[in-house]
């Protein structure tokens, strides 16, 4: 089985490159390049890029490349059924790539020696004064409405038709591990929802990378985007709030992975979100069962709209 240690990058479709990018600006990522065809931004972070949008008449979620550990893992995957045999990763970055189709339809690639690229500067997070401990003297904050830099993208969440089938492909082709799972209120089956994680032994990773959902509606549900601190996600918020972006839910903390979150709605209708404070596990955490309602998913903040869980 490969070893997936990282997100590389999600894909999307839309009829306007131009308006993407201007969305994605507003949203703290960088220009990493921009032809007529295809529009890739990155993140402060090393990964060359991190989100890929082509021109196509509709707008859709297209797929998501994952990184793995070394080229064997390739190898491995080219021979899965329906695997691409590696092929030399024709976009900016380079290395090397394997193609492959999800369930429902999601492209799917891993990569292996893509070009790293060099980080962008970013401030350090600004020092905090909880009760008990006292990081901040002499000296006071002082903070602007402005794009937060997105560090990395943290994870994507697909509705599929296919709960079961879905999860066992990840799980067959990457080795990613359940966080936690989803059933319906006060039941413990069927599994609806499953947070999965990469397995990196000892190493500490994000409670989830992926999340899949059981839905009748097939298609991203969202993608989400690593900021530095409370006072990036506040300043972001607020930027976002004064050039009318849509606000889709936030700020607030969710239960299953903790994150500190706040959705927008772009003007193709895609949910993003920026995250901090996300719970990180190695694997030995056990995945858990939620069986609550969905409003009972958020800690404090912002309720989540009604169309969010549908
Ligand atoms: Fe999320």
């Amino acid at each position: 089985m490969a070893t997936a240690i990282d997100l590389a990058k999600v894909i999307y479709q839309v009829p306007d490159l131009e308006l993407m990018k201007t969305t994605l600006l507003d949203f703290g990522l960088v220009l990493a390049e921009y032809g007529d065809q295809v529009l890739y931004m990155r993140g402060t972070g090393t990964q060359h890029h991190i989100h890929e949008t082509r021109l196509g008449d509709e707008a859709r979620f297209v797929g998501a490349a994952i990184q793995v550990s070394e080229r064997a893992d390739l190898d491995e995957l080219a021979g899965m059924p329906g695997s691409s045999p590696v092929l030399a990763n024709t976009d900016p970055g380079g290395g090397w790539v394997v193609r492959m189709t999800m369930p429902d339809g999601f492209e799917i690639s891993a990569v292996w020696g893509r070009e790293e690229a060099q980080a962008l500067p970013l401030r350090a997070p600004n020092p905090f004064n909880s009760g008990h401990s006292k990081e901040r003297f002499n000296e006071s904050i002082r903070v602007r409405s402005e794009p937060s830099p997105v560090i990395r993208l943290g994870h994507f969440v697909l509705r599929v038709s296919n709960h079961d089938e879905s999860v066992a492909w990840l799980q067959e082709r990457f080795g990613m591990l359940p966080s936690d799972h989803f059933a319906p209120p006060g039941e413990t089956g069927p599994i609806g929802g499953t947070f999965l994680r990469f397995n990196r032994g000892k190493k500490l990773v994000d409670h989830h990378s992926i999340l899949i959902l059981q839905s009748d509606t097939v298609d991203v549900h969202h993608s989400s985007y690593e900021v530095q601190d409370m006072d990036a996600i506040m300043c972001a918020h607020d930027y976002l709030r004064s050039k009318n972006w849509k606000l889709d839910c936030g700020v607030g903390r969710h239960l299953l992975g903790s994150q500190v979150f706040d959705y927008w709605k772009d003007v193709f209708g895609f949910r993003i979100e920026h995250y901090i404070d996300g719970d990180v596990v190695d694997a030995d955490h056990k995945a858990g069962l939620f069986n609550g309602t969905a409003g009972e998913t958020t800690q404090w903040g912002m309720e989540p709209p009604s169309d969010f869980f549908t």
